[in-house]
C-alpha cells in the first residue's frame, strides 16, 4: 500500500518550563514532572498552526525529494484548524502551491493514525502516488489557563509525513467509542437572536483518571492486535511509538507488552502531549537523529478524544 518517504515537524518558537508555570499556576515542576514525566512545552506566540504545518509541509517535501504540484493528496488530522471552513487542509494546499483533493480528520490525538488508515485506502484504490499526512494541533488555544489539572500537560507542534506506494504498511485498526463525558472542548461563539442552547466556555475538560485508565488498557490492546495482524509477536517490534500524553501512561504499556522503556520512542519531557502531532514529531525526531534503521518493525499507538484510538505495525 503505501512506505514512508519522508518525515518533517516544526514546533513554536517559545518554550515554557514547569517552573515558568508555577509562577502564575498553583503548582510545581515536582508534580508536573512526577505525575507527567513533562518538564516543558513549546508554546505558540504570534504562530498560527497554518505556518506551522505549512514549515512541517515545506520540510517533508523538501526531504522527500518532491514538488508539491506532484502531491495526489493532503490529510490533515487537527481538532481546530485556523478556520472552521475552509479546512487547515485546504489552507495549507494553498500555501504550498499544491492542486490536490484535500481534507481535514478529526479524532483527536488519534487522528494521524485516521489519516494514515485513510491514506490507506487512497493507495489501496490507486487513486494516488503521494500523499502529504499533515498533523497538529494548537492546544494551548484550547486549553483553560486558570485550570491546573489541564493547562500543564499539552504543547503546540506540528507533524508530517509523505507516502509514496510501498509494501511497508503491515496492519493498521481504528476504534471508536463515543463518550462526551471523559474528555470534550465544546464549540462556542454565533450570535442568532433564535438560539436558546447555553453558551458554554470553549475550553478543554477532562476526567484525567479515566483518560489515564482508558490509554493503557486501549494501547496494550491495540498494539497486541496490530501485531497480531501482523503476524509478529510485540517483543519482536523494534519500536513503540505512542501517542506523548503522560510518560507514566507510556511506561505502563510498555511494562505490560514487555517492551522496555529504550525501544520506545518519547518526546514528552520538551512536548507535553501535542495532540496529533505527537507521534509524526517523535518520528520526526528519532529518524532525524538516525535512530531509525531500514527493515525496523514500528508500532505506532494512539489513543484520544471521541474515544478514539489507533494503532499500526509499519515496516522502516
Ligand atoms: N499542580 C499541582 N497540583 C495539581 C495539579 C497541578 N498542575 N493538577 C491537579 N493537582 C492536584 C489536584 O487538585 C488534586 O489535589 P487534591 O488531592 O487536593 O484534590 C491532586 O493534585 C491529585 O489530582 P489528580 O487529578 O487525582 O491527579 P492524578 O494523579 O490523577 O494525575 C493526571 C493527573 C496527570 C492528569 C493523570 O490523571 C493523567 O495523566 N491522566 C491522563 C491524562 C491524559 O492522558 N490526557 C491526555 C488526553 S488528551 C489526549 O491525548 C487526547
Amino acid at each position: 500500500m503505501f512506505r514512508i518517504l519522508s518525515t518533517a515537524s516544526a514546533l513554536p518558537q517559545c518554550r515554557k518550563t514547569n517552573d515558568d508555570l508555577s509562577t502564575f499556576l498553583d503548582t510545581s515542576d515536582e508534580w508536573i514532572s512526577q505525575r507527567t514525566g513533562i518538564r516543558e512545552r513549546a508554546v505558540c506566540t504570534n504562530e498560527s498552526l497554518t505556518e506551522l504545518l505549512s514549515a512541517a509541509g515545506r520540510q517533508a517535501l523538501e526531504r522527500a525529494g518532491l514538488r508539491a504540484d506532484q502531491l495526489d493528496l493532503i490529510l490533515c488530522a487537527t481538532i481546530r484548524g485556523d478556520y472552521i471552513t475552509p479546512s487547515q487542509a485546504c489552507i495549507i494546499q494553498k500555501e504550498l502551491g499544491a492542486s490536490c483533493p484535500a481534507m481535514d480528520i478529526s479524532a483527536a490525538c488519534t487522528g494521524f493514525m485516521y489519516a494514515l488508515d485513510v491514506a490507506a485506502g487512497y493507495f489501496a484504490r490507486k487513486k494516488v502516488r503521494y500523499v502529504l499526512v499533515l498533523a497538529g494541533d494548537t492546544m494551548s488555544r484550547l486549553v483553560n489557563w486558570q485550570d491546573r489539572s489541564t493547562c500543564v500537560l499539552f504543547g503546540d507542534a506540528a507533524g508530517a509525513v509523505i507516502l509514496g506506494e510501498g509494501d511497508a504498511l503491515r496492519s493498521i485498526l481504528l476504534t471508536a467509542d463515543g463518550n462526551i463525558d471523559v474528555l470534550n472542548v465544546p464549540h462556542s461563539g454565533g450570535n442568532s437572536p433564535f438560539d436558546t442552547l447555553p453558551q458554554q466556555e470553549s475550553f478543554l475538560k477532562m476526567n484525567g483518571q479515566e483518560v489515564y485508565k482508558f490509554a493503557v488498557s486501549s494501547m496494550c490492546r491495540d498494539v497486541k492486535e496490530a501485531c497480531r495482524q501482523a503476524e509478529i509477536e510485540p517483543e519482536q517490534l523494534d519500536w513503540l511509538v505512542p501517542h506523548q500524553a503522560n510518560l507514566r501512561i507510556i511506561e505502563s504499556a510498555a511494562h505490560k507488552l514487555k517492551i522496555p522503556m529504550e525501544r520506545c520512542l518519547t518526546g514528552i519531557e520538551h512536548l507535553g502531549n501535542s495532540s496529533a502531532a505527537s507521534i509524526p514529531v517523535v518520528l520526526d525526531q528519532a529518524n532525524t537523529q538516525g535512530k531509525l534503521k531500514k527493515g525496523d518493525l514500528l508500532a505506532l499507538t494512539a489513543f484520544g478524544a471521541g474515544l478514539t484510538t489507533g494503532a499500526g505495525v509499519i515496516e522502516w
